[in-house]
């Protein structure tokens, strides 16, 4: 039995291109918001049960090659001491300021510590889903956390974790340290529990220039995706809003590259070669909007999505979240493109 979402991230030859779309757990689907009235989003979260109820649901209803743990990018972030609320986005009591705030945070020791309803989770969830179809871990950025931890809410540019790092680098880069630690440890944890691969969330990867990129972050993803290569644990990074960094963020050690619609990724695919060369698999990148358009829409922009992208070491997704708004025939119409694509030779 073919895992078609785990060889195509190897780079191997698939029957067809493996398919699951970004927030497939989330509001777009009914069930999802008649779940939400008699739940808050805080006690889905914190159930095992009603997490891997919804992890699921994308899955009863459709045809696809993965499910994601239902989840948040702040819920590793308890295990710190802090305390977020969401209203709608992620929301700090006390957000992170200065240096003095930044080294009382301790990492704990024991990394099963940390959310471990998250763990908890994907083992219910193993159990069942179709062993044809595989498991995804996730975890926001050191950067993409510490944008919601210094802002202290969600934003544009993140000015305020900006200004941190300009004001104070060695303060700044403590803090990428200490939520490299946390991600890793949370990581491997996931992996433990049953993620197949984990995916490495960068919804603000694009708010640094090439040069300061290189300063202050290519260090902390190396170390963050060479402890998880080092412990075994197959792992896909997402950038989003950060086309001008794509070939720094390709030379990353991933085993998959995931972009947002901004970027072509036929013509990244041609600039680092054949996956059978360089081992990179990538991921994405249709534009939701296509989805919101409608079923012709997104039938439209998934064929010429495969039409530009070589079939060999591409999974295929949306580049950003798919809306709240979506009708249910988009998702089956995008679904329908890739699995009537004619096989790849
Ligand atoms: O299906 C899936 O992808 C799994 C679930 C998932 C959620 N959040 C559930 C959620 C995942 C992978 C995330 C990651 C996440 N959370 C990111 C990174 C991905 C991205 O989109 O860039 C970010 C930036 C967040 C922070 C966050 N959480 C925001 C900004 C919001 C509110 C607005 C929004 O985009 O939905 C949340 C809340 C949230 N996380 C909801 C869900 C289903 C909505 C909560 C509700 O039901 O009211």
């Amino acid at each position: 039995m073919q895992n078609r979402f785990m060889s195509a991230l190897r780079g191997e030859v698939t029957d067809r291109r493996p398919l699951w779309i970004m927030r497939q757990a989330g509001r777009y689907l009914p069930e999802y918001r008649a779940l939400r009235k008699e739940h808050t989003f805080e006690e889905l979260c914190a159930s095992p049960e009603l997490s891997a109820a919804v992890t699921m649901m994308p899955m009863e209803r459709f045809d696809l090659d993965a499910a994601i743990i239902f989840a948040d990018l702040m819920t590793p972030v308890s295990a710190l001491g802090l305390n977020v609320r969401f209203d709608p986005g992620p929301v700090l009591d006390k957000p992170l300021r200065s240096a003095a705030d930044i080294r009382a945070l301790k990492v704990p020791a024991d990394a099963t510590s940390i959310a471990p309803e998250v763990p908890a989770t994907l083992r219910l969830v193993k159990k069942q889903l179709d062993p044809k179809a595989n498991l995804i871990g996730f975890a926001g950025s050191p950067w993409s956390i510490a944008a919601y931890l210094v802002q202290g809410k969600g934003g544009k540019d993140f000015i305020a974790m900006r200004a941190l790092l300009r004001e104070d680098p060695v303060a700044f880069g403590h803090l990428m340290a200490v939520l490299t630690e946390l991600v890793t440890g949370y990581l491997i944890q996931q992996h433990k529990a049953g993620a197949d691969v984990v995916q490495v969330f960068d919804s603000w990867a694009g708010l640094l220039s090439l040069p300061d990129w290189e300063l202050h972050m290519r260090s902390h993803l190396e170390n963050l995706i060479g402890e998880l290569n080092r412990a075994g644990v197959p792992n896909i990074y997402f950038a989003n809003a950060a086309p001008h960094l794509a070939e720094a963020h390709a030379s990353l050690p991933s085993q998959g590259l995931a972009l947002c619609w901004r970027t072509d990724l036929g013509a990244l695919r041609k600039k680092l070669g054949p996956h059978e060369g360089n081992g990179k698999a990538l991921q994405g990148n249709l534009d939701p909007a296509c989805l919101l358009a409608g079923p012709e829409a997104a039938r439209r922009g998934t064929e010429d999505l495969l039409s530009r992208v070589p079939a060999r070491g591409h999974m295929v997704n949306l580049g950003h979240g798919i809306t709240p708004e979506v009708p249910m025939e988009s998702v089956q119409a995008m679904i329908d493109a890739v699995h009537g694509e004619a096989p790849a030779n």
